[in-house]
């Protein structure tokens, strides 16, 4: 059995398959358009939202040391995403590029965890963007019923239209092909850098320097009682669970990483590169080198504009101009952050069309969805049915708790690349790498335990309900997907894993 379990998918082969007119997908994106996809993903709900959260419960103006942690912990993963990436050009990312290293059922698991990862990620976004919208149809004094204003203080029913309306309105965009939805992402995301710059640089005007005092404030414990909530490491170790202090700084970094999230979705648009080999690495590097710098500038603003413990969590950016009296440049920020939280949504609905595109291309989920639309050649059938799912997640749930099981499920995928960069130049030297990770093995390993530390700074419960995700899915491998894998069909596998 375990020969099965780590049958490869050759590599040649999986090149091969997108060739395929009726499932191949078109080739139309360049280096530009990978950076401005990563950026136009990477920037969104994490550093518009999640920067107060973080800074005001666990890391005070230390916060933007965990954008640095974060950071530093996404740049180890990108540079083994990129090797992988100009390797292996084939939509669905870290799926593809493990089922070709690692075998089926390493590949199975980790395409599994990134539905969940794109899927929730989309609605968290969504949800993100209907509170911005809220907030400015309010300041124009209109309101939308209580029942259709989302979960958060309905007191009965509560759907969040507008959360559920946009993820479909994207996902027929989506339908109607990539050069459409890259046109429009590319507009959208120059407002949002426009507006990040805006709080950058106007901000640094309002900075008091007493507001960085403490800059890593005193470690508290938590209340009794909330043991789940608590960081799983805490619990390892025994301590009393805490906020702020050093640690502070490593549960906020696990927090805010949601906002780095993306530059692993830029390689999931491999297969649609004009030249995968030397666009994706630079399309991934280039765009998280761009957001790294940015959100440690707004951060450094943003806890310098307002002391940290008054710091909103709903709209800490433009809420930090509302204190320093510049409701104007308020209303500017967010208009800004809705329309840029739009892109957000669209690219990561993308990504997980494409990663259950192209697991279903292989026969370890029905086929029937790995069939392009004859016009517009996008993989349509997933994208509706993910599409629709994930309207009605946005409509029905609210947002943090969504966002740590969205980085849990990242983070194991990016010990998962980590490790299949290793196994791959020993298993397929011969392979043309156009970008090589530096210092293999020290940096995947290096990769695989930064991976590991920020996932073991996260609740307890959101560990629990990633291990509920991960049992549902070997359910569905050993029930479905193993007999109706194309490679036990055509028996091609087999002999690849014992390279
Ligand atoms: N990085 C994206 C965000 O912050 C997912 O919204």
């Amino acid at each position: 059995m375990s020969s099965t379990l780590f049958r490869t998918k050759n590599i040649e082969q999986s090149i091969q398959d997108t060739e395929e007119p009726e499932h191949a997908l078109r080739k139309s994106l360049s280096a530009l358009d990978l950076t401005v996809f990563g950026v136009g993903v990477i920037i969104g709900t994490g550093i518009f939202v999640l920067t107060g959260t973080a800074a005001k419960n666990t890391a005070g103006p230390a916060v933007s040391l965990s954008f640095v942690v974060a950071g530093v912990v996404c740049a180890l993963a990108a540079l083994c995403y990129a090797e992988f990436a100009s390797t292996v050009p084939v939509a669905g990312s870290a799926y593809t590029f493990s089922y070709a290293s690692m075998g089926e059922f390493p590949a199975w698991i980790i395409g599994w965890d990134l539905v969940l990862e794109l899927a929730l990620g989309t609605a968290v976004v969504a949800v993100g963007w209907s509170g911005y919208i809220h907030s400015l149809l309010d300041n124009a004094g209109w309101h939308l019923p209580e029942a259709l204003s989302g979960r958060d203080g309905a007191s009965g029913f509560g759907f969040d239209i507008l959360a559920a309306a946009l993820v479909l309105v994207l996902t027929a965009i989506l339908v109607l092909g990539m050069k459409l939805s890259a046109r429009v992402t590319s507009i959208v995301v120059a407002i949002k850098v426009a507006v990040v710059l805006v709080v950058i640089i106007a901000g640094a005007f309002f900075i008091k320097g007493d507001n960085y005092d403490p800059f890593i404030p005193k470690e508290q414990a938590v209340p009794a009682g909330g043991d789940l909530k608590a960081p799983l490491i805490q619990l390892m170790f025994g301590w009393a669970p805490s906020d702020f202090g050093v640690m502070g700084i490593f549960t906020a970094a696990s927090v805010v990483f949601f906002a780095f999230i993306g530059f692993d979705v830029v390689a999931t648009a491999a297969e649609e590169t004009r030249n995968p080999q030397r666009d994706v690495p630079r399309g991934i590097l280039g765009s998280l080198i761009i957001c790294t710098t940015l959100y440690v500038a707004v951060s450094i603003v943003v806890t310098g504009m307002q002391k940290y413990s008054k710091l909103s969590v709903d709209a800490p950016l433009a809420d930090a101009f509302k204190a320093t009296g510049h409701p104007w440049f308020a209303g500017l920020i967010s208009f800004g952050a809705a329309v840029g939280l739009t892109t957000v949504c669209m690219i990561l609905l993308l990504g997980q069309s494409r990663v259950f595109f192209a697991m279903s291309r292989d026969g370890l989920l029905p086929r029937f969805f790995s069939h392009t639309h004859p016009r517009f050649r996008t993989p349509y059938r997933p994208t509706i049915l993910l599409g629709v799912i994930i309207a009605i997640v946005a409509g029905f749930t609210s947002l943090s708790e969504l966002a740590e099981l969205v980085n849990i499920g990242t983070l194991f995928a990016f010990i998962i690349v980590a490790i299949s960069v290793i196994i791959l130049r020993r298993s397929r030297p011969d392979l043309e790498r156009s970008f090589r990770t530096p210092l293999v093995p020290f940096l995947p390993i290096v990769s695989v335990l930064a991976s590991l530390w920020l996932m073991l700074n996260l609740p307890a419960e959101t560990w629990l309900r990633f291990a509920i995700w991960m049992v549902i899915g070997l359910v569905v491998y050993f029930f479905y997907s193993r007999s109706h894998s194309r490679l036990a069909r055509s028996g091609e596998g087999a002999v690849t894993s014992s390279q």
